[in-house]
């Protein structure tokens, strides 16, 4: 079929960031996807390049093509530079991050079939912080604000429900803490029963504390099908979700807002593995899958996604997280013939 080419943003990120994506680009050439790159670079390559995490090229490149694929980037803990994720989701007003889980190899849960949305602007990512002194010490007492407003609950409430009517979902659990954090999570539990009320009949809505959301992931996690989530809340579950499918090698994310939509895999950069040639790429490869469905080449996506089940499955390549021997080049060549037109 001849497809016309889609420009997109390439940004190989740090740390197994490089490797994944050419392990992700590899099989899409295989599959014949139609995208053509822009290679920018973000993270701590943004800053060897430029000095900059986010670069203003980066940017510009996102701005016009309305469209990317990113790896991990490394934000530092405490001190030093914001993180280039959190700005890129609010230059581009990147409002909901669509997190879904399914289990592939057989492992200690079977049938995981899980999306999480997460409210991806507000919340304590903020990070609106400052010290107070206190004495001599300047430092003595640590303050963070969290800001959920009612209009931003109710965008992510009904992306969350047409994004289950769109894909056959039957329910949302609303995920809070508005026992404690009664106005920060209570309204975004009350603006997602407003919401609920539009799809009546169509999609179910029920709400959990997070602490006990969090066990009952573990305990059975089945009685789930939608987890829609504040900002911080939907971070700590996702990386659980992907606990369930054997790993944050497993988990792809998206993030969806009204100027573009960025792709990238769940985990972060992993320093501790970075540059050995082992990292599984299944997860930005799936990220892969959800941009070719973005861009209305799903039979594509379902071809790449049958790829990767027969490569771990009948042919038994896995990476070694999944208990496999295959490099991350390995995997990608293995997947790569498996999705060839
Ligand atoms: P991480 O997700 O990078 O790693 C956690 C653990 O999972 C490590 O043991 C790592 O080796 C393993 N792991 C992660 N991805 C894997 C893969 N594809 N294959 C095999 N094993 C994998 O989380 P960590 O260590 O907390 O963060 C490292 C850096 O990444 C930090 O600077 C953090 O800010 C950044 N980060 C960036 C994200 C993004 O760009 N979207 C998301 C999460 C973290
Ligand atoms: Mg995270």
């Amino acid at each position: 079929m001849n497809r016309s080419s889609i420009p997109a943003t390439l940004i190989p990120g740090d740390g197994i960031g490089p490797e994944v994506v050419e392990a992700t680009v590899q099989v899409l050439d295989a599959l014949g996807a139609p995208f053509e790159w822009d290679v920018q670079q973000a993270g701590m390559a943004g800053v060897a390049a430029t000095g900059d995490p986010l670069p203003d090229a980066t940017l510009n490149s996102i701005r016009e093509r309305k469209l990317a694929l990113k790896g991990p980037l490394t934000t530092p803990v405490g001190g030093g530079f914001r993180s280039a994720n959190v700005r890129l989701r609010e230059a581009f007003q990147l409002f909901a991050n669509v997190r879904p889980v399914r289990t592939l190899v057989p492992g200690r849960f079977e049938n995981i079939d899980l999306v999480l949305v997460r409210e991806n602007l507000s919340g304590f990512y903020v990070a609106h912080e400052h010290y107070i002194a206190v004495g001599s010490d300047p430092k003595a007492v640590a303050v963070s604000t969290g800001v959920n407003t009612r209009e931003g609950s109710k965008r992510i409430a009904r992306f969350a429900f047409e994004y289950a009517l769109k894909h056959g979902r039957k329910k949302i659990t609303v995920v809070h803490k508005a026992n404690v954090l009664k106005l920060l999570t209570g309204i975004f539990l009350e603006a997602a029963r407003e919401v609920a009320k539009e799809y009546e009949g169509r999609v179910e809505m029920d709400d959990m504390i997070v602490d006990a959301c969090a066990m009952q992931l573990v305990l059975n996690p089945w009685r789930f099908d939608m987890l829609l989530c504040t900002n911080l809340f939907g971070d700590i579950l996702s990386d659980q979700l992907a606990g369930l499918v054997g790993g944050l090698g497993m988990a792809p994310g998206s993030n969806f807002g009204t100027d573009a939509a960025i792709f990238e895999a769940v985990h972060g950069s992993a320093p501790d593995i970075a540059g050995k040639g082992i990292a599984n790429p299944i997860s930005l490869m799936l990220a892969s899958a959800m941009m070719l469905d973005h861009v209305g080449l799903g039979d594509l996506a379902e071809r790449l996604r049958t790829g990767i089940d027969t490569t771990l499955n009948v042919d038994n390549v896995r990476t070694g997280d999944l208990k496999g021997s295959a490099t991350t080049r390995e995997f990608a060549a293995a997947v790569s013939r498996r999705v060839a037109a």
